[in-house]
């Protein structure tokens, strides 16, 4: 048999290990190599495409952890089976289904499910924040949209738990018994969502295991697979896995500098299986741009003349340092058909998984009920810690120091990219929040600097990793979670060297 060797594409800032292993997952997915059959063996592959055996190695563990491969004693690397619909003749296996056991000894095929599947798939192919390579110094961070862990407020969150468990005693530590979440919590994200949502009311709102869990609940309440999610392009990249593992369609609808194009949004609306609207109408991800109330109130009037929902990420809304808060979507949705969520991940902690859905008694009863299924209840203890939290004061303290400090990021971030980037490059000026997105003149030339970037000492992200079609991009996300002034000035300064280079030379940029 001919070996089937993947083509390596060494610029790409996907590492090589997982590009080995994405690829044959792949080939075995499509029945390239088939059930039983063994993989090419591991000096083959190194030899073959010019990689370190060690870097195979790790390739083919990742693919035997996930199952799709069993490593014998003197048969070599032998395939289990692709994670598609099941074959006629693949018997299911009994007992745990967890990936040690699924991937077991008797070359019997797993029966998963398709959302594991393309959960699965998405995991290998997905690429991650680009690591430097060995012995390349750090100039500047801008790839993680994570907190910084040096801010965390340790001493002040150990209060409030200890605060939570003196006050609510041994029951805290039981069910809480209302999918809901706990009434004084809700009442707290009440009277912070009057800002923008003046008629919300502690019943409009349900506690989630962090803004993630809203979404799939959103997906998972309003609809069925075959049907079509509308996001916009470029979006946050761990939607496009989990409409997949859903089985949906996604469509994309351009969001650019001069706003959301509202024409194709009502076409698409008209004309696919879209019964879903993901948005996020402040501080984007990954552009940071924000919908202006005129363009609130238009693409309201385009999706009221229908019945499809509409899911409003407001992941980072309250990171705000200049201008007014701006009305909810789901405040300027009459039909009542607008789910607000949001998260406490990155106005504080992530570890700490708790966001909130907000919406009509019409929604939010199924997606509690949902939920109830799910995970019963999103952890009361923590919870009542975060309503302690609230009370002591130590939130407000917090976020209002972590506002000054994005603005003080950005106000540098602006001030360097005024000073080193070539004409033609644009970048937005977020009102909050920790990203901001630059723009090259020509599509690919985003996904260029990236890799340059990265080759000296500067992380961030390819706009191409947030295309939902994975289509070449002209920008590039910055994230300021990490990136203090000092980083963001040498940070800036190779970006604009970089910048310059590929400007000098666009034919010379591929995937164009
Ligand atoms: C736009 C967006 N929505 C949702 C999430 C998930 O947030 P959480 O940690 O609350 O689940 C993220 C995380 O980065 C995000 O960027």
């Amino acid at each position: 048999m001919r070996s089937v060797l993947p083509e390596l594409d060494r610029a790409a800032t996907m590492p090589l290990t997982a590009q080995i292993s994405a690829f044959f997952a792949r080939a075995i997915e499509l029945g390239r190599i088939p059930r039983g059959d063994r993989l090419p063996t591991i000096r083959e592959v190194a030899s073959g495409c010019g990689v370190t055996r060690a870097t195979v190695q790790d390739a083919y563990r990742e693919l035997a952890r996930l199952g799709l491969v069993e490593a014998t004693v003197g048969r070599g690397t032998i395939v289990l089976g692709e994670g598609g619909e099941p074959r006629e003749d693949a018997a299911p296996t009994s007992g745990s289904r967890s990936a040690k056991a699924a991937a077991g000894t008797t070359g019997e095929r797993r029966p998963l499910s398709p959302f594991a599947t393309a959960a699965l798939r998405r995991t290998l192919e997905m690429p991650g924040a680009p690591e430097l390579a060995a012995g390349q110094p750090l100039v500047a961070n801008f790839a993680e949209l994570a907190p910084d862990s040096d801010r965390f407020p340790v001493a002040e969150w150990r209060a409030a738990m200890d605060a939570g468990l003196l006050r609510h005693g041994p029951e805290l530590l039981g069910y809480g018994l209302s999918a809901y979440g706990l009434e004084e919590l809700r009442t707290a994200f009440v009277g912070r969502a009057r800002a923008t949502d003046p008629t919300v009311t502690v019943d409009d709102v349900l506690i989630t295991g962090g803004a993630q869990q809203g979404l799939d609940l959103a997906l998972r309440t309003f609809c069925a697979p075959g049907d079509a999610v509308v996001v916009t392009a470029p979006s946050y990249h761990q939607m496009f896995g989990l409409l997949e593992a859903h089985g949906l369609e996604t469509v994309a609808v351009p969001f650019r500098a001069d706003g959301l194009d509202l024409e194709q949004l009502a076409r698409v609306l008209q004309h696919s299986r879209a019964r879903l609207v993901y948005l996020m109408p402040t501080f984007h991800n990954p552009t940071g741009r924000t919908l202006d109330l005129a363009q609130r109130r238009q693409l309201m009037d385009v999706v009221a003349a229908t019945d499809v929902p509409v899911v409003e990420d407001e992941y980072q809304q309250s990171l705000r340092f200049r201008g007014e808060p701006l009305p909810s979507l789901r405040s300027l949705d009459p039909r009542g058909l607008t789910v607000t969520v949001g998260s406490a991940s990155k106005e504080l902690f992530p570890a700490l998984r708790i966001g909130w859905a907000i919406g009509t008694a019409d929604v939010l009863q199924p997606m509690a009920a949902v939920k109830r299924f799910v995970d019963l209840e999103t952890s009361p203890l923590l919870q009542a810690a975060l309503v302690q939290f609230f009370a002591s004061g130590a939130f407000d303290r917090y976020l209002d120091e972590l506002r000054a400090e994005l603005e003080r990021r950005h106000a540098t971030l602006h001030a360097a990219c005024e000073r080193e980037l070539p004409a033609g490059c644009r970048v937005t000026s977020p009102d909050g929040g920790y990203l901001s997105w630059l723009d090259m003149p020509r599509a690919g030339q985003g996904d260029r600097l990236a890799e340059l970037c990265n080759e000296r000492g500067v992380r961030l992200l390819p706009g191409r990793a947030f295309d939902p079609f994975d289509r070449p991009s002209s920008g590039v996300r910055l994230s300021l979670t990490r990136a203090d002034s000092d980083q963001i000035n040498a940070g800036i300064a190779v970006l604009g060297e970089c910048a310059r280079e590929i400007a000098a030379d666009p034919v010379a940029t591929p995937f164009l």
